[in-house]
């Protein structure tokens, strides 16, 4: 039985773990975690305060008060978004404050959750592990559809610098950067739609889960 089980899906920006880690969840008849909502609902408090994201007091006091109701805010996604989560991610006594709230969601439910450093920190010991990746100016590219289908019309230039810039800084963080855990399954992504990546995905997890 699959009760109880953790998938960790980690990878760059807008590599499409959500889309993955959703429809494995669905498949699978497990619970679904964008950890990534944490930290972007952590960064959009501290916005609303017109405080600074790198603040590390600061920070770790909306990390600690975050609701659900944060979670479901329509504004949490978007370059200013984007930028603030990624500090506030930076910072090790957030991490450190939304790191037990995660560990039990997955163990409640099982389930499946995305993020930088799911396989690495927060459940190294899970049995399936799965790195997306995609070239970066694919990745820009879906994130430039992404904000054109919310009306938003960015320059497709400054959305590639803003993924790389993101990605450098998740990347080389002291605490838990964003990289492939030791046993991890890396999946690119580059020439695969969504359809394509998830058949891809099911057969490394078919084959990990026996
Ligand atoms: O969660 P993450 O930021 O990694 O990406 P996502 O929100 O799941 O996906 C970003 C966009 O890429 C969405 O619009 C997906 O439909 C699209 N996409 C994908 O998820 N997977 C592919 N293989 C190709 C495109
Ligand atoms: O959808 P996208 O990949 O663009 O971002 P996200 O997964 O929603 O994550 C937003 C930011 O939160 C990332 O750039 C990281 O700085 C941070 N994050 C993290 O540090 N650890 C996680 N497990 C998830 C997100």
């Amino acid at each position: 039985s699959l009760a109880g089980v953790v998938i960790a899906v980690d990878g760059p920006a807008a590599a499409g773990k959500g889309t993955l880690a959703r429809r494995l969840a669905e498949s699978l008849g497990l619970s679904y975690l964008d950890t990534g909502l944490l930290y972007r609902a952590t960064g959009r408090r501290l916005l609303d305060e017109g405080a600074d994201p790198a603040d590390p007091a600061r920070a770790e006091a909306a990390a600690r008060a975050l609701t659900p109701e944060d979670l479901r805010r329509p504004d949490l996604r978007g370059p200013a978004a984007d930028r603030a989560a990624s500090a506030v991610a930076a910072i090790p006594a957030v991490r450190a404050a939304l790191l037990d709230w995660q560990r039990d969601f997955g163990r409640t439910h099982g389930a499946v959750l995305d993020g930088r450093d799911i396989g690495t920190v927060v459940f190294p010991e899970a049995p399936v592990k799965l790195f997306v990746t995609a070239s970066d100016e694919e990745r820009a590219r879906r994130r430039w559809l992404e904000l054109r289908g919310r009306g938003v019309e960015a320059d497709p230039a400054q959305v590639l610098a803003e993924l790389r810039a993101r990605d450098a800084q998740d990347a080389s963080r002291a605490t838990a950067p964003m990289k492939p855990a030791g046993d991890a399954l890396l999946l690119d992504t580059t020439a695969l739609d969504a359809e394509a990546a998830f058949a891809a995905a099911w057969a490394l997890v078919r084959e990990r889960l026996g």
